[in-house]
């Protein structure tokens, strides 16, 4: 027989699925859009996505073989303590293991950094546009994030984010380089900035596109804070220059105390049996890593090169991606781009209407891209 619902049993059962407050203010995160995705949607094929800043290279064919010669122990769980790789980590870095914690791509370090320290009453500040992780780590724990905006050239504006702090101040984001716009803070400013951080805070340096940068003379050395024993944690990833971004690793460095905690929060088994194999494997083919940057560098001339030609304003990258500005409404553009067969992403979404990221692919990739962007422009 079917039962009828009383108002009350209603009520009890709406109750019982009401969202958390803080919840009902996140905001689902806007991944780039898959290929797939788009090639149904459009009924097209051959699409390139430059929107997620992967390696257009792949990954090492070293990481590859390593899931190949390993696929057949996957009814193994995987080493709680990512021992391996956190000892080829900690060589790599010249960094003490204990202070390395790995998770699920840095997104998860992020979250775990989030859940251990922050408390309601506590405060988050980031620049603005940056990377959209830390936002929701600052509200899924109930801690309001102050966006503070870039300057105009779209660096970190360290002395604003400075006169935000305060003795709520519990953690404080500097994206290096800085999704999306592939600008860097100098050490100087970082060193000023991190003098005025509360001790109560943590500063977390976002090194995600670290790779791409080291290079650059004008880039600061972040794990200098870390081995000085400051509140610092540093995170890098496998996903971009690596090319592992499908495996999820990444990783923070950190004070053993900071990494100690973390490891209380932490699933035990973040990080998957291929993603270990294949990130150690990774870690040791520098050549690819070399060949990936000089991939970056002559597309990012090529890049350049052609929004000069366009009379198009772009921000010099430290990165693997370029911000530019396309004049034109950007998510109007993005959608004639897409119908050329090329994802990007919009600025929209950091705020920049007329703003485009785009990564730097493979020669024939950003010609692909080159192509369709001048027939855009022209035909709008
Ligand atoms: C600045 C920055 N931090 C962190 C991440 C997250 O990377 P992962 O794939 O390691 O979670 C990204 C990815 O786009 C990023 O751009």
């Amino acid at each position: 027989m079917a039962r009828i619902d009383t108002p009350t049993r209603v009520e009890t059962l709406k109750e019982a699925t009401r969202v958390a407050e803080n919840i009902t203010r996140l905001t689902p995160y806007r991944p780039g859009k898959p290929v797939a995705e788009v090639e149904r949607e459009l009924g097209i094929t051959g699409i390139i996505k430059l929107a997620s800043n992967e390696n257009s290279l792949g990954p090492s064919p070293k990481a590859v073989a390593a899931i190949h010669n390993y696929a057949s122990k996957m009814h193994v769980y995987p080493d709680a303590s990512s021992f391996e790789l956190r000892n080829s980590l900690s060589a790599h870095l010249n960094v003490a293991s204990d202070t390395i914690v790995l998770g699920n791509g840095s997104d998860d370090i992020i979250h775990l950094l989030g859940v251990t320290f922050l408390e309601p009453g506590d405060e988050v500040i980031q620049g603005y546009p940056s990377f959209v992780r830390y936002e929701s780590a600052a509200i899924l724990n109930n801690a309001p994030c102050h966006l503070v905006p870039l300057t105009s050239d779209w660096v970190h504006d360290l002395d604003a984010m400075a006169e935000r702090l305060n003795s709520h101040t519990r953690m404080v984001f500097i994206t290096n380089p800085n999704n999306p716009t592939g600008t860097i803070v100098s050490q100087e400013a970082l060193e000023r900035f991190i003098a005025k951080v509360p001790e109560r805070a943590l500063i977390i340096i976002d090194e995600a596109y670290y790779e791409y940068a080291a290079p650059s003379p004008d880039y600061s050395d972040a794990l200098r804070y870390v081995r000085e024993g400051e509140n610092v944690v540093v995170l890098r990833t496998f996903s971009k220059i690596y090319g592992l971004a499908g495996l999820r690793v990444g990783y923070g460095v950190m004070r053993s105390d900071i990494a100690d905690s973390l490891h209380q929060t932490r699933e035990p088994f973040n990080l998957n049996l291929m993603a270990q194999l294949s990130a150690v494997a990774a870690l040791a083919d520098q050549e690819h890593v070399t060949k990936t940057v000089e991939m970056n560098e002559a597309g990012k001339a090529d890049f350049y090169r052609a929004f000069e030609e366009m009379g198009l304003d772009y921000t010099p990258t430290y990165g693997n991606f370029v911000w530019f500005d396309t004049r034109k409404n950007s998510a109007a553009v993005f959608q004639a781009l897409l119908r050329e067969g090329v994802i990007t992403r919009t600025g929209d979404v950091f705020g920049a209407p007329t703003y485009l990221r785009v990564t730097v692919g493979t020669q024939s990739e950003n010609t692909k891209f080159l192509n369709a962007l001048r027939k855009t422009l022209s035909s709008s």
